[in-house]
């Protein structure tokens, strides 16, 4: 296990009623930059709840609504433009990655002289933050406990993440109640984008990581039992609550602790929302079990083998390629199970960009679990068509 430093300042607020611990925003504050997506949180009350509580405090809202999924740059802009002109103390997600990705970077750029690009290309310029906090609305992307935040330029068909410590959140408030009304669709790329997140930290060649090698299996074991239950019962609180704090944990650094690796499967699908606006747990979807073929060697057996038996079960007397290939198999069929999209061109994607694409992420996935070069990038994409 390699040397690490874990630093998690989020406070959670997990559970039916948490909602109350808006009034907490105060500490930051009298004014609060509030932002949130296109419509599902008006539609589901959440938003007069939320009003509600922070006017009783005390606190005058501004409002930055209508951020995309997949947020754009022009709306960070926007957001930062507000805060520097009102002189906002804090800013407030409520809603899924997206919106807190968005209020992440508008709160960065807030106390930023340049363009707020310059702060998603590189983390490293930012240096100070309006206070971030957030209320999850969707099981997916981590962004509530994480440092990371990935916003697009669809002008120039840019998406890129950033991250800095100073990124994560102040306080996130988790009522799987909120989810409840997320679509099968969503629910389902959520699934796979948490699943994502933990094979991106399971797949790793650092040795003797094994707690958290352990933590992956549990965290894929819960997505697999939870997933489906959830898309059939959407109300369903135990199933969202496992999900919602799965999201979590996928991606707060944990899971890295002491056994990194540079992820290749995001930045292969960022590449196609960037170029076509798909919903990202549904590329990671389609993606991730070719990924797996072309990763799997006899090198790297092993690991797929113990991901098979340990994760999925699979428990016949059988050598380990055997094994990985039916842990393989199994993952493809969940997603199916799923309803997620297994091939490219059913999200209307071509082979038209993929020479960029790959040229563009080349160094990025030249470091992974199993390193990548730029026609092997293009050869998983044509894989996936
Ligand atoms: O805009 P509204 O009306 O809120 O609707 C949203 C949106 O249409 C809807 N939704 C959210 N909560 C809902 C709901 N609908 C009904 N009921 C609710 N409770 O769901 C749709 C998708 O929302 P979005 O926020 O885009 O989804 P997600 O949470 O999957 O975020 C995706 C974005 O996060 C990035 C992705 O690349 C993508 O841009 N990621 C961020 C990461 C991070 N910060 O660490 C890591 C990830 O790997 C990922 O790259
Ligand atoms: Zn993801």
């Amino acid at each position: 296990m390699n040397n690490f430093t874990y630093f998690v300042p989020t406070k959670i607020h997990f559970g039916k009623g948490q909602i109350k611990h808006l009034s907490d925003l105060k500490e930051s504050g009298s004014k609060v930059l509030m932002v949130y997506g296109v419509g599902s949180i008006k539609k589901t009350g959440l938003y007069d709840t939320a009003v509600k509580i922070l006017t009783d405090s005390g606190l005058k809202i501004y409002e930055l609504a209508g951020i995309e999924p997949n947020p754009r740059i022009e709306t960070v802009r926007k957001g930062a433009e507000m805060c520097k002109t009102e002189s906002i103390d804090m800013v407030l997600a409520i809603g899924g990655g997206s919106t807190i990705d968005c209020a992440k970077v508008v709160s960065a750029a807030a106390k930023y002289d340049g363009d707020a690009w310059d702060l998603v290309l590189n983390g490293g310029l930012i240096k100070e933050v309006l206070p971030i906090y957030s209320v999850l609305t969707l099981s997916a992307t981590g962004s509530e406990m994480d440092k990371f935040a990935v916003i697009s330029d669809m002008g120039k068909n840019e998406k890129w993440g950033t991250g800095s410590d100073l990124l994560k959140p102040k306080m996130s408030i988790l009522d799987p109640e909120y989810t409840f009304t997320v679509s099968k669709k969503q629910t389902a790329a959520g699934t796979a984008d948490i699943m994502s997140h933990t094979f991106e930290n399971y797949f790793t060649k650092v040795e003797g990581a094994y707690m958290q090698a352990c933590f992956c299996e549990s965290i894929l074991k819960t997505l697999i039992k939870y997933g489906p239950i959830a898309m059939e019962e959407p109300d369903n609180y135990e199933a969202r609550a496992n999900l919602m704090w799965a999201s979590s944990f996928a991606i707060n650094g944990l899971l890295s602790c002491g056994a990194e690796v540079e992820w290749c499967v995001h930045p292969m699908e960022h590449e196609l929302s960037a170029f076509y606006d798909i919903t990202h747990g549904e590329g990671l979807a389609i993606l991730t079990p070719f990924w797996m073929d072309f990763a799997l060697n006899e090198n790297t057996a092993a690991k797929f083998a113990e991901y098979g038996r340990n994760v999925w079960g699979i428990d016949k007397d059988a050598d380990d390629m055997t094994i990985a290939k039916e842990a393989i198999a199994c993952t493809r069929d969940f997603f199916k199970r799923m309803n997620l999209p297994s091939t490219l061109g059913e999200v209307g994607i071509t082979d038209e960009h993929f020479d960029t694409m790959a040229e563009k992420i080349k160094v990025r996935c030249s470091k992974g679990y199993a390193p990548l070069t730029k026609e092997d990038i293009i050869s998983i994409y044509r894989a996936a068509l």
